[in-house]
């Protein structure tokens, strides 16, 4: 057979191991996450928190279950945080976020490739979530109860079910929300 036969297949071979290693992890996740979806903050969410959040420059922040890492791309270029970390289940979620740091050369960001529940959240000054409904049910008093006194929880659309947010920021024309919470008694 000749060379260019046999590139060809071993080409063929990689492309659908790699497509068949995307596809396991996909499933995979999504039943280890509950069914929560890899949709990254939409570029209006990030327009709306960049025209009307005002954060600490130089503080610490942590995306809980942060997909590629394009919410905290955004914090830290905007707002200069000294250390920033996302936690993500899906490996080429996490992957891709990977290249982008790379490909972007920003070097500082941490992208744990594992289940939230491990992070230690006493370290950070704000906690970003975009995450479905009924896991905001399920984290809100694990979060609560995990962080300091002046934490700021930023919370993109779907609120914590039973607390009051300190702050609500409208957009009306995209119809979304984003929702401040500090640590309640
Ligand atoms: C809606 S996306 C969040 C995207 C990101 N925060 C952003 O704003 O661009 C939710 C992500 O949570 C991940 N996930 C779900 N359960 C998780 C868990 N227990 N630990 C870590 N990541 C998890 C999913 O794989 C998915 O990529």
């Amino acid at each position: 057979m000749p060379v260019l036969e046999w590139i060809l297949i071993l080409l063929s071979f990689v492309i659908i191991i790699i497509l068949l290693l995307y596809m396991t992890d996909m499933v995979v996740s999504l039943i280890r996450s509950k069914w929560v979806p890899y949709v990254a903050s939409f570029d209006k969410d990030i327009t709306l928190m960049q025209e009307r959040l005002s954060l600490t420059p130089g503080s610490t922040i942590v995306d809980l279950w942060c997909g590629d890492g394009k919410a905290l791309r955004f914090f830290v270029q905007e707002y200069k945080f000294k250390q920033w970390v996302g936690y993500e289940i899906s490996w080429h979620a996490w992957l891709y976020g990977k290249y982008l740091l790379w490909k972007q050369s920003i070097s500082s960001i941490n992208l744990i490739r594992w289940s939230l529940y491990t992070a230690d959240l006493t370290k950070y000054d704000y906690i970003y979530c975009y995450l479905m409904p009924f896991v905001m049910k399920d984290i809100e008093y694990w979060v609560q109860n995990s962080i300091n006194e002046n934490t700021i929880i930023i919370v993109n659309t779907f609120p914590f079910p039973n607390r009051a947010p300190h702050k609500i920021i409208h957009d009306q024309s995209w119809k979304k929300k984003i929702y401040l919470y500090k640590k309640t008694p």
